[in-house]
C-alpha cells in the first residue's frame, strides 16, 4: 500500500487527478471504477482542465459508478446520475452510453442488483476503482455489517452516513433511507485501488482502515489485502498517523 501525503485538498485532488490521466493515457480504453461525494470533486474538475487543455482523451474510457440512492431519478440533483453528469461526464468526451450507474428508479432490488453485477462482469473488470470514504469506514454504500458483501446489493443507510449526507438535501428527511452499491468483493476485484482522504474528521477512521483490525465493521479495512492500493490523503486526514 503506497500512503502519498498532500499538502491539501487541492494538492491532493492534483496527485489523484494525475494517477488517473496515467491510468487512461496508458490504457485509453481503461475502465474507471468512479465515486461521488465531496472528496473526488476536484479529482474530476483537474482531469476536466486537463482534457480541455487537449493532454486527456476520454473517447474509448468506460466508467462503472459505485452506487447510487434508491428511488432518486437521474434528473434528481441530488442522484448521483445527476452528480457525475454535471461534475464530470457533460464536459469531457466520454460516451455516456458506456457510463453505468445502478438505476435508483428501478423498485426490484434483485433485478437491478443482478443487472449491474453482469454489467461490472461484461466489461471485464475495473482497472482503477476511485474511492472515497466515509465517516464509519464505508466504501461506496457498504455500510458496517458483519460480514463483507459481495456483489451489488441494496442497502440501508445507516445515521451516521443519512446525517453526514443530509448537507446535500434541504432536509435530513429527504435523504433516501436505500442505496443501491457495488459489493466489497467487486471492489476488491478492481486491478487499482486509488482512495482519496481530506480533512481532519477523516483522520481517526482512516488510521483505523490503514492500521486497524480487519473488520466488515470497518468495510475499507479489507483494503490492507488488496495488492495494489495508493492512499492519496492530505495532512489533515493524516495526523493521526
Ligand atoms: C457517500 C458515498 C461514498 C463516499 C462517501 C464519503 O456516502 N456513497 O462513495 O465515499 O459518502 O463522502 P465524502 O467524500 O463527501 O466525505
Amino acid at each position: 500500500m503506497e500512503i502519498y501525503r498532500a499538502k491539501d485538498y487541492k494538492d491532493l485532488s492534483r496527485k489523484a487527478a494525475n494517477i488517473i490521466q496515467a491510468q487512461v493515457i496508458l490504457k485509453p480504453d481503461s475502465i474507471l471504477g468512479l465515486a461521488t461525494g465531496s472528496s473526488p470533486v476536484g479529482v474530476y474538475e483537474k482531469l476536466i482542465e486537463w482534457y480541455q487543455k487537449g493532454d486527456l482523451d476520454f473517447s474509448k474510457a468506460s466508467s462503472i459508478n459505485l452506487d447510487e440512492y434508491k428511488g432518486l431519478p437521474p434528473e434528481n440533483c441530488q442522484s448521483y446520475r445527476y452528480f457525475m453528469n454535471t461534475k464530470f461526464f457533460d464536459h469531457i468526451n466520454i460516451d455516456k452510453s458506456r457510463t453505468f450507474i445502478p438505476n435508483g428508479l428501478e423498485p426490484d432490488a434483485d433485478k437491478t442488483c443482478r443487472e449491474y453485477d453482469n454489467i461490472i462482469e461484461s466489461c471485464g473488470g475495473v482497472d482503477l476503482q476511485l474511492l472515497g470514504l466515509g465517516h464509519n469506514g464505508h466504501i461506496g454504500f457498504n455500510e458496517p455489517a458483519d460480514a463483507f458483501s459481495r456483489g451489488t446489493h441494496c442497502v440501508n443507510l445507516t445515521s451516521s452516513t443519512i446525517n453526514a449526507n443530509k448537507r446535500f438535501f434541504s432536509s435530513e428527511a429527504d435523504v433516501p433511507r436505500q442505496a443501491y452499491t457495488m459489493g466489497i468483493r467487486s471492489i476488491m476485484l478492481a486491478k487499482k485501488i486509488l482512495v482519496i482522504v481530506s480533512g481532519k474528521d477523516k483522520a481517526s477512521i482512516l488510521k483505523k482502515v490503514l492500521y486497524g483490525p480487519i473488520t466488515p465493521q470497518i468495510p475499507a479495512s479489507i483494503l490492507q489485502l488488496h495488492a495494489n492500493v495508493t492512499i492519496v490523503a492530505d495532512e489533515a486526514a493524516l495526523t493521526q498517523m
